[in-house]
């Protein structure tokens, strides 16, 4: 088996910062290749993918918590033969702890000064609090950089993986009602695919459930309504949840803002995903969720404990995070196999 992978390109190639960047036409592609490599990987573990990151390195640098998206990376990147490291705790273990700026990290790891064969790094990918350092460090760097999540902004290739997930799920893109609760405010998952969807998406409908003081932010409401998306804004479920082809829930974000966490617990109380609620979700429909789900006080978490081991057991097709989750590796293959094989050079 072959594994074509030039594809039309994303805007902005080969940095990936948002998922404003994407096609249509280069969703396809990706979609199609992850695809191959679900199949491949199921015949043979030694598929046409070994080579391609033979001699290069991916390298993850995490300034905030992460168990999927790093782990995944790099896993995807050992698939392809890359070489996959990950630099601990940048703040504490790397030199920015001795005051280093971020901008002279980004140019060491991604080097050359004198020879590409000596750089570090051929992929960088960053996962940063602050909003603007994605963007400052693909400005920088000499290498791709992705963008593994920046603050309560975007986490583009989570998008792809939600995304392919749906697609592999319904068939396809188009025509789907898709609910969004949560956090919406500062979910940079529902914020990334709101956007995609809005963008690639045809005769989508987007409803956004959220208290009113976490609802889905004026930036992209304003981007669906330029792209034509019909959504709609509330605080409850209403009649909604019998209405919808996918449910995707998101988790207080509480790391943003832990003075705030004891005023919003109780307003997402309402919202909760509970057995109740199960039962007015279509038999044809799919409940998402990124994951991490917020176990840490199990009364209060979003999706309620009684639903726990139904999704882990896959005994009720609808709970399907689980799965959606699996997709997070031949996702990732594909857009690095699509990185190594398609050419650039740094203007
Ligand atoms: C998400 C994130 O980091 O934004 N996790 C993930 O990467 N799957 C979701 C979250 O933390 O709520």
């Amino acid at each position: 088996m072959h594994l074509n992978t030039h594809i039309p390109l994303w805007e902005g190639f080969p940095h990936v910062v948002r998922t404003q960047q994407f096609s249509r036409e280069t969703l396809d592609g990706l979609f199609r290749i992850a695809g191959e490599l679900v199949e491949e990987r199921k015949k043979t573990a030694d598929g046409p993918w070994k080579a391609l990151g033979a001699g290069r390195t991916l390298l993850t640098l995490f300034y905030e918590p992460s168990s999927r998206t790093v782990m995944s990376f790099l896993r995807a990147a050992t698939l392809l033969g890359m070489e996959a490291k990950n630099v601990p705790d940048p703040l504490v273990f790397s030199s920015e702890a001795k005051g280093e700026s971020f901008d002279d990290a980004i140019r060491m790891y991604s080097g050359p000064y004198f020879e590409s064969a000596f750089r570090i790094a051929d992929v960088l990918v960053i996962r940063h609090p602050e909003l603007d350092r994605i963007e400052r460090a693909a400005a920088v760097s000499n290498v791709p950089v992705i963008n593994a999540g920046n603050g309560s902004d975007q986490h583009p290739t989570q998008s792809l993986v939600d995304l392919y997930a749906i697609h592999y799920m319904f068939d396809e893109l188009d025509g789907l009602h898709v609910g969004i609760v949560g956090d919406l405010e500062r979910g940079r998952t529902c914020r990334s695919l709101a956007y995609l969807l809005g963008k690639v998406a045809k005769n989508i409908r987007l409803t956004f459930i959220a208290p009113p003081e976490l609802q889905m932010r004026q930036d992209v409401c304003e981007y669906l309504q330029r792209h034509g998306v019909p959504y709609e804004q509330r605080s409850d479920y209403g009649d909604v949840l019998s209405t919808l082809d996918v449910l995707y829930i998101v988790r207080l974000q509480k790391e943003r803002d832990p003075a705030r966490v004891e005023a919003l617990l109780p307003a997402l109380q309402p919202l909760r995903f509970t057995a109740e609620r199960l039962a007015e979700v279509p038999e044809h429909a799919r409940v998402l969720h990124p994951m991490p789900i917020d176990a840490s006080v199990p009364g209060l978490s979003e999706i309620a404990p009684e639903l726990w081991d139904i999704a882990r057991t896959q005994q009720d097709r609808r709970l399907a995070w689980f799965t959606q989750c699996d997709f997070g590796i031949p996702v990732r293959m594909a857009l690095l196999a699509v990185m190594l094989t398609n050419r650039w050079e740094r203007q």
